[in-house]
């Protein structure tokens, strides 16, 4: 990847009034416009336009088997596109607008090229106050996944997204970084004789969506199942996904990389660890919160890899989240980015 000249394209459209009036326009005629949400920039359209939509998964080299994501205001406005069953009616009014995907029944509006053919389809509401402007100032549904070119790490800037992909998207808006900087909590409630099930672990936890709807979610263990089934439930959660280019290697809790590595590496800790490093020599040491604050380990996660990626470190070590909350949503992309997932 080439990094595209910045005096090639124009200023990233600002955060104001003007900025989201534009990207509403750009979006209404069918242009492909990058803007931010509360989790990772995302690669919007006019969902209900096929040629429009067609671009995404182009920009992206996404297969089209991978269904999208579509974004609404609400409940009431999705309601045109999705059959909501009762478990989705509390997950929305306890969680939207907010960081959680709920598979439904699609309703025939939407075309099969957004859900990859199935029967089903993937809304949500996002919170960040400029994709909510968007979404106002345009009045259409948007699709969006994740504005990074298929495989790689989600972006959490508006840079981000300049640098994956340069002049093929010349339309970001601009919000600075994400807040969550964890894509959404995905989980399939479109069958009302069903117990909901989790897709794909993100900011909500499973434990939370439980505690909403007063009964368990099933999570499948990831770790048991083939990509084929995997598949067949979240095309896009293939096992190697999220991944830098540099080979990464996870360590447990507080394990040190093993002593000595022969070439340059960076060492990734969930908390700065007081400890005196017993690998000093070739090894960069960063840590993503000062204290092991989770939240603010999955703002930083993706913005630290894509730096290490870029500075030409021949492995990064990564250590795990104790495994519980938003621990559990950092271990699966950690996985995923180790091509584990
Ligand atoms: O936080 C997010 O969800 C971000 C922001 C931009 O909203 N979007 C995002 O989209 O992560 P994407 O396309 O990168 O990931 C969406 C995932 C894919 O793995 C896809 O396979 C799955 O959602 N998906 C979409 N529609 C589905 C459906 N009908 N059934 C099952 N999985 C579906
Ligand atoms: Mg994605």
């Amino acid at each position: 990847m080439s990094a595209p000249d910045p005096a090639q394209l124009p200023p990233f459209l600002p955060p104001t009034p003007a900025g989201v009036t534009r990207a509403a326009e750009l979006l209404r005629t069918g242009v492909v416009v990058a803007l931010p949400t509360e989790t990772v920039y995302g690669l919007a359209a006019h969902a209900l336009d096929e040629k429009a939509v067609r671009q995404i998964f182009s920009i992206k080299g996404r297969p089209l088997i991978d269904p999208l994501i579509v974004h609404g205001l609400d409940v009431d406005f999705l309601s045109a596109l999705a059959h909501f069953t009762p478990q989705a009616r509390e997950l929305a009014a306890a969680c939207w607008p907010g960081p959680l995907t709920l598979v439904l029944k699609k309703c025939a509006v939407v075309p099969g090229l957004i859900t990859a053919g199935r029967d089903t389809v993937a809304v949500r509401s996002p919170a960040h106050p400029l994709a909510r402007a968007v979404l106002q100032a345009c009045g259409l549904p948007l699709a969006a996944p994740s504005a990074n070119p298929f495989g790689y790490i989600s972006p959490t800037t508006a840079e981000h997204v300049r640098a994956s992909f340069g002049s093929k998207v010349p339309w970001i808006l601009d919000g600075g970084p994400c807040a969550v900087g964890l894509e959404s909590t995905i989980v399939d409630v479109s069958n009302p004789n069903k117990p909901a099930r989790l897709l794909r672990p993100g900011p909500i936890t499973a434990e939370s969506l439980a505690q909403i709807l007063g009964q368990p979610v099933h999570s499948p263990d990831s770790t048991s199942r083939t990509d084929e089934a995997r598949g067949l439930a979240a095309p896009g959660l293939l096992t190697r996904h999220y991944s830098p280019r540099t080979p990464v290697a996870l360590l447990k809790p507080a394990e040190p990389p093993p002593a000595m590595p022969s070439q340059r590496c960076a060492w990734v800790q969930m908390c700065r660890q007081n400890i005196e490093p017993t690998t000093p020599g070739n090894t960069d040491i960063f840590w993503l919160s000062e204290t092991g604050n989770l939240p603010q380990a999955a703002q930083g996660l993706y913005a630290l890899l894509r730096q290490l990626d870029d500075a030409g470190y021949a492995k990064i070590f990564c250590e795990l989240a104790p495994a519980t909350g938003l621990g559990v949503t950092l271990n699966d992309r950690l996985r995923r980015a180790a091509g584990q997932g």
